[in-house]
């Protein structure tokens, strides 16, 4: 049965994933709540209705689902319990089974070794003797990351002689972590697809990805890798979708070796920065795919118009000052999209910039000329 416009939908999460989602599903002509622990998020700023709660206040839950015609999310780590109350109730896409994969890095990496999917070497680690016996086996340097709930790089320390480990642990309180090989990347891409009613699938090309101190920092579209690796990286996605039967968008990161091999890092079942491209640069945005997917519509057209290159927005640019908006505006081709968030931290996500172009290069260099001039503050020559 399909969720058709006019409907409700219900998010977990008040992010700016959130917050794309909404104004896409608002576009499309259905209503939104939001559920998220926090107030004044920036998806709560733009939906219909926000509820603050925490995820285990089952009676604000059920008040949530009753009022929603179905549930999806745009943050992974909502606990377990809470999507079983809701889907009691109600649809939820991705299915709590997706999640709770998702959710714990060792219980991910074994799930896709067990499909013969590439990864780097890696031991769950939850005691300082698994510690030490992961150590001896992958060897330095490798990575130390926290099981749950990393991101933008927190909670993973690089290891590199032995007498690192037991401090990073430590730094880490003993949690449950995975221990990875450090691989010596070429490149980082990643595969956004979705999976509708039936068994539906469509994906988007891989994107290239280029970090800084952890944090996504520029995404190129498409990426320049060989069509090989290309098929092969979508049909690995497509193998993912299918084992866990799942409905929704799922976003694989992969890395690509120095020797050119293809190994998946993570998994987020949502939309995902790396794809915000294709916002201005797709038929079908990576939230309106999602939307069509959880709600049983046809997906939308995946296919890339023209490339694109997105930067983002971190905190750090607002360190001085504001922002210097009309000059970064003043750059031809050049969306700028602004998450609402009130205070701008270091690191902190708090919009990017797409460009289009004759070639991701091209598109890259306009959005990054864009930003630059976005913290050049020229006090007498404001535009
Ligand atoms: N095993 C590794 N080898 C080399 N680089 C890594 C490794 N693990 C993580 N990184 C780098 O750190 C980034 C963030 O790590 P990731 O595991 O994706 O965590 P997060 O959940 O913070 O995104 C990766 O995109 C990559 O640039
Ligand atoms: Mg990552």
């Amino acid at each position: 049965m399909s969720i058709l416009p006019g409907s409700t939908i219900g998010i977990l999460g008040g992010g700016q994933l959130g917050r794309m989602l909404t104004l896409t599903a608002k576009r499309l002509g259905y209503q939104v709540h939001i559920f998220s622990p926090d107030f004044d998020t920036p998806a709560g700023e733009v939906a219909d209705l926000a509820i603050t709660g925490p995820y285990n206040d089952t009676e604000a839950l059920s008040r949530f689902a009753q009022a929603v015609d179905v549930v999806t999310i745009e943050f992974e780590n909502i606990p377990v319990t809470a999507l079983k109350t809701l889907e009691a109730q109600v649809p939820v896409y991705p299915q709590p089974h997706v999640l709770e994969m998702a959710q714990h890095r060792g219980r991910e990496k074994a799930f896709l070794s067990q499909l013969g999917i590439p990864l780097a070497a890696f031991r769950v680690v939850a005691s300082e003797a698994e510690l030490s016996d992961a150590l001896t086996e992958i060897g330095c340097p490798c990575v130390l990351k926290t099981a749950g709930f990393g991101y933008d790089g927190k909670g993973q320390s690089k290891i590199t002689t032995p007498d690192q480990a037991l401090p990073a642990f430590n730094a880490l309180q003993q949690a449950p972590c995975t221990l990875e090989q450090f691989i010596t990347l070429d490149r980082e891409i990643s595969v956004i697809a979705a999976r509708g009613a039936n068994g539906a699938f469509s994906a988007y090309r891989p994107v290239e990805n280029q970090h800084q101190n952890h944090i996504l920092d520029v995404t190129l579209a498409p990426a320049s890798i060989s069509a090989e690796l290309e098929a092969q990286a979508i049909a690995i996605t497509r193998q993912i979708m299918e084992a866990l039967d799942m409905r929704g968008l799922l976003c694989v990161e992969f890395f690509i070796t120095q020797d050119g091999q293809l190994l998946v890092n993570e998994l987020a079942p949502r939309t995902h920065n790396s794809g915000h491209y294709s916002i201005e640069a797709t038929a079908c945005s990576q939230f309106e795919q999602q939307l069509r997917a959880v709600c049983g519509l046809p997906l939308g057209n995946p296919e890339l118009i023209k490339p694109a290159a997105m930067a983002n927005l971190l905190g750090d640019l607002w360190s001085n000052d504001e922002p210097h908006w009309a000059a970064g505006l003043a750059q031809a081709d050049v969306s700028l999209h602004l998450y609402g968030k009130k205070e701008a931290r270091p690191g902190r996500k708090m919009g990017h910039i797409t460009a289009l172009g004759s070639s991701p290069e091209a598109a890259a260099t306009k959005v990054l000329a864009a930003r630059s001039a976005l913290s050049v503050i020229l006090k007498n020559q404001q535009i």
